[in-house]
């Protein structure tokens, strides 16, 4: 692992909290709740998942849920540009409205993935739904329908979004920079 330090607070609990609510809404206003999945990608989305199920109740959307894992990081910071499928889901998706839900859309290359093997499975429709988007470092050809905060080209943690596997539990969303990056005005991975 990198040296480094959580650099400062960019989206707090409170914050995260309203984006979530609306992101709700306009979920609940766009999706037919009849055949509604939705889909966790694993593991960045869990507690932003959470919240999101949980405020579907509240507007009377009952979807089914279940998860893939999907990995295209290594222990790094850079995507390794192959996503692959390490859990796939169990639910039959066949004619079904499905929402993917992912913490962070960055270059695009797990998301537009994961969209086309809904289809390959039979999906009507597929959505996606992510907290946040880094649309500076897009590389596949996909935006997402739902988006709760675009943020710039900086390394994010917390509500979910590991370094390392670690920081997922930080109830905000902050900046990690590298102390071993030394390039002038550049304290990027
Ligand atoms: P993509 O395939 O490049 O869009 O990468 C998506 C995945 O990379 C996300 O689901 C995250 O798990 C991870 N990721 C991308 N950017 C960040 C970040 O700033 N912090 C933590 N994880 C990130
Ligand atoms: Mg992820």
């Amino acid at each position: 692992m990198r040296p480094h330090h959580i650099r400062k607070v960019l989206f707090s609990a409170e914050e995260i909290a309203g984006r979530v609510d609306a992101l709700v809404c306009e979920i609940g206003r766009t999706c037919e709740a009849g055949s509604l999945v939705l889909v966790g990608i694993l593991r960045g989305s869990f507690i932003f998942f959470a919240d999101l199920v949980r405020g579907l109740f509240y507007h009377h959307l009952h979807p089914r849920i279940d998860f893939t894992l999907l990995q295209s990081y290594g222990a790094g910071t850079e995507s390794s540009g192959k996503v692959e499928v390490e859990r796939d889901i169990s639910v039959d998706v066949r004619g079904a409205e499905v929402v993917l839900v992912d913490d962070i859309l960055d270059t695009g290359r797990t998301l537009h993935f994961a969209v086309q093997r809904m289809y390959a499975k039979g999906a009507r429709s597929v959505k996606s739904c992510v907290l946040l988007d880094k649309p500076s470092r897009r590389i596949a050809p996909i935006s997402a329908d739902f988006v709760g905060f675009t943020v710039e080209d900086v390394f994010v943690v917390g509500y979910g979004l590991d370094y390392d596997s670690y920081y997922r539990e930080l109830p905000y969303i902050a900046e990690l920079t590298f102390t071993d990056d030394r390039s002038a005005g550049n304290e990027q991975p």
